[in-house]
């Protein structure tokens, strides 16, 4: 059972405030958000079709962010991001766990994602979670990661 929950407008800034600069915002969004980032963005792209946004608690916590989006029988995984403060305490593995496990409520086959190359730490996640590198042409700092589900 997925321990995620849609996000609502309420906890965008709480979100937002997990990024506090531009370095930060590439590593979790790659190039298609710009600083300053602003709750508008991050409603725009959640509106982008087949996405949805989601967010974790621990108790009663808001600690954890993705976006699934749905590509044909696929989601793509995005945005993963645990509050700075709760890092290092195996809530990213969590969140990643439940975000695959909500992939397949959706439906889907296969999630896909990219992660910077210079990553480790969510590199480390999605490979232990099964993800294998995927023979797709990212962008060069970029690598293409998949999971069959
Ligand atoms: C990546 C991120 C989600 C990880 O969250 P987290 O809660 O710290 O992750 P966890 O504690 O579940 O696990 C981190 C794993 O990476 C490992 N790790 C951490 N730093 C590492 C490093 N420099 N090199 C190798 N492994 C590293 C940890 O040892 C742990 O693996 P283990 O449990 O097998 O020991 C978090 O750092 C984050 O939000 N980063 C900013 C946004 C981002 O990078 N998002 C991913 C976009 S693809």
């Amino acid at each position: 059972m997925s321990e995620l929950r849609e996000r609502t407008t309420a906890d965008v800034d709480t979100v937002i405030g997990w990024v506090p600069d531009a370095a930060a915002l590439y590593r979790f969004a790659g190039p298609r958000l710009t600083w300053p980032l602003t709750a508008q963005q991050m409603h725009d792209s959640a509106a982008a079709e087949g996405a949805t946004a989601w967010v974790m608690d621990v108790e009663q916590r808001l600690v954890g962010h993705a976006q699934l989006t749905r590509c044909g029988d696929a989601v793509r995984l995005g945005r993963v991001l645990i509050d700075p403060t709760q890092r290092g305490r195996g809530l990213g593995r969590r969140l990643v766990a439940s975000a695959v496990e909500r992939a397949r409520q959706q439906g889907a086959v296969r999630v896909d994602l990219s992660v910077l190359a210079d990553n480790p730490a969510a590199r480390r996640i999605y490979a232990t979670l099964g993800f294998t590198p995927a023979p797709v042409q990212e962008a060069s700092d970029m690598i293409a990661m998949t999971r069959n589900l």
